[in-house]
């Protein structure tokens, strides 16, 4: 018999980083923002969205970038890494009228080459700042609106300071602007928390949570046509967006036949990719926290886990405070706690039989 070579996409996408086709549960925070566009007064106008790998802050930032793009706006997206700061005034200018050039002529000796790689024009004789530079190119842009939209956030980085003073800067001068920033919650709890960078407080803060299962549900279903191994892989995915991906793909991809086999390579993804990134970056005492809260139940007393590691409440509270803040674990009632992350127990249970 011939075999057929037909080829059909799985609509499912387990990489980090871009809207996926199945892309569910984020309307409110989506729409907030870009409904806020609207109104200068809209207290979404400065949003920052806090969530764990995985959790789908990426792709949110994604989904709004492609609502938002318009000729009468200057969309500005980048990531906080070094030398940020030139990103941001390379896209203003790429999205400038073509003679801002010639409107603020110290723009061209600051060629996008120059500034990507961080040279200094030698016949510059004074190169003005970042908020001089974006006051600027904001002053020949006053038609038009000005989104950020800035990812990986933290408040160790002395350009992020700077991005922030201008930024407020730009709203205190009446220009049309509004930022949309994404965080792991243990940076946005520092920059909350930071001194220097108190503008964040009166931001608007979403706190992403998992997907409803019932919506995940519906949307394998509409995919795989078959309500019980919908549901039950939409239970397997806890409606946390990157095992929605993960699930769903090789689903997919074993043409719907084995739950259980679909199940188990999910997990090994998610525990190389999220749980493992995330253990090794927590101290001794986070581990020993979360080594104690696993015994097998759902959700666990604080009481209890204070008991199993032998410890003062204070020392264990204040990696429980820590581990809260990292979003690595949830309140659930008073005293009661449980991890935030799928499959986390089982997952320190073969990470401690390996070490
Ligand atoms: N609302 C959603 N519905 C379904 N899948 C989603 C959703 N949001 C994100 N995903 C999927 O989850 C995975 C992680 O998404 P994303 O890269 O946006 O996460 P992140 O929070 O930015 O993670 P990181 O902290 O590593 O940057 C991707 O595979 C993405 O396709
Ligand atoms: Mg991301």
């Amino acid at each position: 018999m011939k075999t057929q070579n037909i080829k059909i996409n799985n609509p499912f996408n387990p990489q980090f980083g871009r809207t996926p086709d199945v892309f569910l549960g984020r309307d409110n925070v989506v729409n907030e923002f870009v409904s806020g566009l609207d109104d200068i007064n809209s207290m979404n106008r400065a949003t920052i969205i806090a969530g764990v790998r995985g959790s789908g802050k990426t792709a949110i930032l994604s989904d709004v970038k492609s609502l938002i793009v318009d000729k009468n706006r200057i969309v500005i997206d980048t990531t906080i890494f070094d030398g940020f700061l030139t990103d941001i005034i390379d896209q203003a200018i790429k999205q400038s009228a073509k003679n801002i050039l010639k409107k603020i002529p110290y723009l061209t000796s600051l060629s996008a080459l120059s500034f990507g790689v961080g040279i200094t024009p030698q016949n510059a004789t004074h190169i003005p700042g970042f908020k001089s530079i974006i006051t600027d190119i904001a002053e020949e842009n006053k038609n038009k609106q000005i989104v950020f939209i800035l990812d990986e956030v933290h408040n160790k980085s002395h350009e992020m300071r700077e991005f922030i003073a201008t930024y407020q800067h730009l709203v205190r001068d009446g220009f049309d602007v509004a930022i949309l920033m994404a965080g792991t919650p243990d940076s946005v709890f520092d920059i909350l928390n930071d001194k220097v960078l108190t503008f964040f407080r009166s931001a608007y803060r979403v706190y992403l949570k998992n997907i409803d299962i019932r919506l995940v549900a519906y949307d394998y279903n509409v995919i795989f046509q078959n309500e019980v191994l919908a549901h039950e892989a939409a239970e397997a995915s806890y409606g946390y967006p990157y095992l929605i991906q993960l699930v769903g793909y090789y689903l997919y991809k074993d043409r719907h036949r084995d739950l259980q086999r679909t199940i188990l390579q999910s997990k090994i993804e998610l525990f190389r990719n999220v749980h493992e990134l995330i253990f090794y970056g927590l101290s001794d005492g986070d581990k020993r926290f979360l080594n104690a809260m696993n015994n097998g139940e759902n959700i666990v007393s604080f009481s209890d886990i204070v008991v199993k590691m032998g410890v003062a409440k204070n020392y264990a509270s204040s990696y429980r405070r820590r581990l809260l803040d990292s979003g690595l674990i949830e309140e659930v009632g008073y005293g009661k706690l449980r991890f935030a992350l799928p499959y986390m127990g089982e997952f320190l249970l073969e990470i401690s039989r390996m070490i």
